[in-house]
């Protein structure tokens, strides 16, 4: 059952503006448009890959955020949704994951299972985009409240996210780190990596951003 915090978060991303980084990685796929979205929440990225022609696997550990995608999206035959874990899905072949703010929540002893499974999901040239929490975030702090929100906090400092990058040709990677207070008027750090990445077996090439 989703907490009030959970279903107000869900309310308050529904109609989200979508990433650049997002409209980029969609840029790059001209055919076998499958997407997966990986903890889609109230499904902002899944509207915006069926505009652009995708046919959508998306999941989500809440019951709750599977229903607000069933109901938003009735009637839409091309997408999947299903109520699961990051572990438990079982991952089509695709040419896009998608994973925007949901690996955070990822438990450790899961993660490398989950990436490969990722890995292996995606065709040749298939493209990840998502984002990874980095260990100055508040959220990986004492003051991010386990009981209102996900309990599992995954952070990754950046040389461990060029090594879980190897396989992929590094298209963007942004790191965000910055202060500012959240939509409740509370301090927040943000740090977040984002990631835009093919995967391939060449060499991994580096284009790095950061807002510090
Ligand atoms: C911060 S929200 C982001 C939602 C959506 N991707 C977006 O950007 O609007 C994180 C989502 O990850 C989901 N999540 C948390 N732990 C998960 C897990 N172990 N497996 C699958 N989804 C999970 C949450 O239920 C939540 O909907």
């Amino acid at each position: 059952m989703a907490t009030e915090e959970i279903i107000a978060y869900y309310a308050e991303t529904a109609g989200r503006a979508i990433r650049p980084d997002l409209v980029f990685a969609t840029s790059l796929i001209e055919s076998n448009k499958v997407a997966i979205d990986c903890g889609c929440g109230a499904g902002s990225d899944i509207a915006y890959l069926r505009k652009e022609g995708f046919i959508v696997y998306a999941f989500d550990i809440e019951e709750e955020s599977i229903k607000i995608c069933r109901e938003r999206f009735k009637g839409d035959e091309s997408i999947f949704l299903s109520q699961n874990s990051f572990s438990s899905f079982n991952y089509p072949q695709s040419a896009l994951v998608v994973a925007d703010a949901s690996l955070f929540f990822c438990p450790k002893t899961e993660f490398e299972k989950v990436w490969n499974k990722i890995h292996d999901s995606l065709t040749t040239d298939g493209v990840f985009c998502g984002s990874f929490l980095g260990s100055k975030d508040t959220m990986a702090g004492p003051s991010y409240d386990k009981s209102a929100y996900w309990s599992n906090i995954l952070t990754f400092e950046e040389e461990d996210l060029w090594s879980k990058l190897k396989e992929f040709e590094i298209l963007k990677f942004t790191e965000h780190n910055v202060a500012g207070k959240t939509a409740q008027g509370l301090p927040h750090q943000w740090h977040i990596y984002s990631v835009v990445a093919k995967k391939s077996n060449e060499k991994v090439q580096r284009t790095v951003k950061k807002w510090c």
